[in-house]
């Protein structure tokens, strides 16, 4: 296939090559300790080590290529230790293709309980118990290197939304200040894991120029934006995305961080993204949500009771290949377990194969044309 055949003139961690563009948007390839990733690209999030309710079996059938693990979950529990003693993340949930860890500087803010921030790190409090734990930008390097995640993500500050002007600037320099650290504490090259600043400076244009020529003044081997999908309105984000990511260097990889719906993603890619995550497929596939190539569908509708045809004809899906919308729908209003599963698989079979088609229609320079294909079903302003 296509995408496989220059995959040997990669060979060290960290090794970026674009490919092809269209406009701002890019094909290109990326090595990683446990292989060579195609972007743009979709990443499964696996927060506490799982990609919930499926397996690695699941996610290589459905075309994953990277998955995402969570430094606050899984140094909560089962703790990185724990984890190392086992021979790392890879060894302990059997998924052996790239692992990206996220630094814990969006769930301390997001999910622990009183937080105190301060220029050395962030004190907080455990939501699973309460109990009282201090980050670094080094402890969360340190966690990520016990992890031995592919993509190791620097500690930052992700300012609430709403954040007015000067707190957003504390946290942009607190951001950099921190990134610094991080880069200090794990060289490049070392143990093949890559390393990722990350941008901030909320909805100030300004604000985001400043953090952009802050952190890629520093020597990452990717760079993402950070700050948004935290509660703006599309056009915010819209605004801020097609300022500051065509401002990312060209020749690393780029990383649009919880973004997010299909047109988002493409939104995205347009843009100049490499690299997006999200829990909408899997978090929807468990609330009976579904996307397809005729637009969401919601599975619990009496519509589907007698319905015998697939949930997606133009998925080749596990899901797809082998159940009724009928049975689907049982599935889900008796809560069987089963369901999650199979709704799962799905999601994340049409967000990945989304990915893929862009790469397929980057390569052939019809990506504009592509994305106005999927607006028209999902609509513009939809999701
Ligand atoms: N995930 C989504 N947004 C962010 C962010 O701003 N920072 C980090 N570390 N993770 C995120
Ligand atoms: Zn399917």
């Amino acid at each position: 296939p296509a995408e496989e055949t220059a995959q040997q003139e990669l060979t060290a961690p960290g090794d970026f090559r674009v490919c092809a563009t269209e406009g701002g948007a890019r094909l290109g390839m990326l090595h990683t300790a446990h292989g060579t990733v195609h972007t743009p690209m979709f990443m499964p999030v696996g927060t506490v080590g799982s990609v919930k309710s499926v397996d690695p079996r699941d996610l290589t059938e459905v075309g994953a290529q990277v998955i995402l693990g969570n430094t606050y979950h899984l140094y909560l529990r089962p703790g990185d230790e724990v984890v190392a003693r086992r021979g790392g993340l890879h060894k302990f949930n059997g998924w052996d293709g790239p692992i990206l860890t996220d630094s814990g500087g969006f769930q301390v803010f997001s999910l622990a309980g009183l937080r105190n921030i301060t220029d050395d790190g962030v004190e907080f409090r455990s939501h699973l118990n309460g109990s009282k734990h201090f980050f670094s930008p080094e402890k969360s390097i340190e966690i990520q290197q016990n992890l031995g995640s592919d993509i190791m993500m620097v500690f930052d500050e992700c300012a609430a939304a709403g954040s007015d002007r000067d707190y957003t600037i504390q946290a942009l320099e607190r951001t950099t200040a921190w990134a610094k650290r991080c880069r200090e504490f794990h060289p490049a090259g070392k143990n093949g894991q890559l390393l990722f600043g990350i941008c901030q400076g909320g909805f100030y244009e300004d604000l985001r120029e400043r953090s952009i020529e802050e952190i890629t003044a520093i020597p990452f081997e990717g760079y993402a934006l950070g700050g948004l999908s935290v509660g703006e309105t599309k056009p915010e984000m819209l605004r801020i995305l097609r300022h500051s990511a065509p401002l990312l260097p060209a020749d690393k990889p780029r990383y649009l961080m919880g973004v997010g719906t299909p047109l988002d993603i493409l939104d995205g890619i347009e843009a100049g993204i490499d690299m997006f995550d999200c829990v909408l497929p899997t978090r929807n596939a468990r609330n009976g949500t579904l996307y397809t190539s005729q637009g969401k569908v919601n599975i619990k509708r009496a519509e589907f009771m007698e319905d015998d045809s697939p949930l997606d004809p133009n998925c080749d899906c596990y899901t797809c290949r082998t159940f009724s919308k009928a049975y689907l729908r049982h599935l889900y209003i008796a809560k069987e377990l089963l369901s999650s599963r199979l709704n799962t698989i799905h999601n994340l079979a049409y967000f990945l194969r989304l990915a893929k088609d862009a790469r397929d229609a980057l390569r052939r320079g019809g990506f504009a044309e592509f994305k106005k294909s999927v607006e028209a079903i999902y609509g513009v302003n939809g999701e």
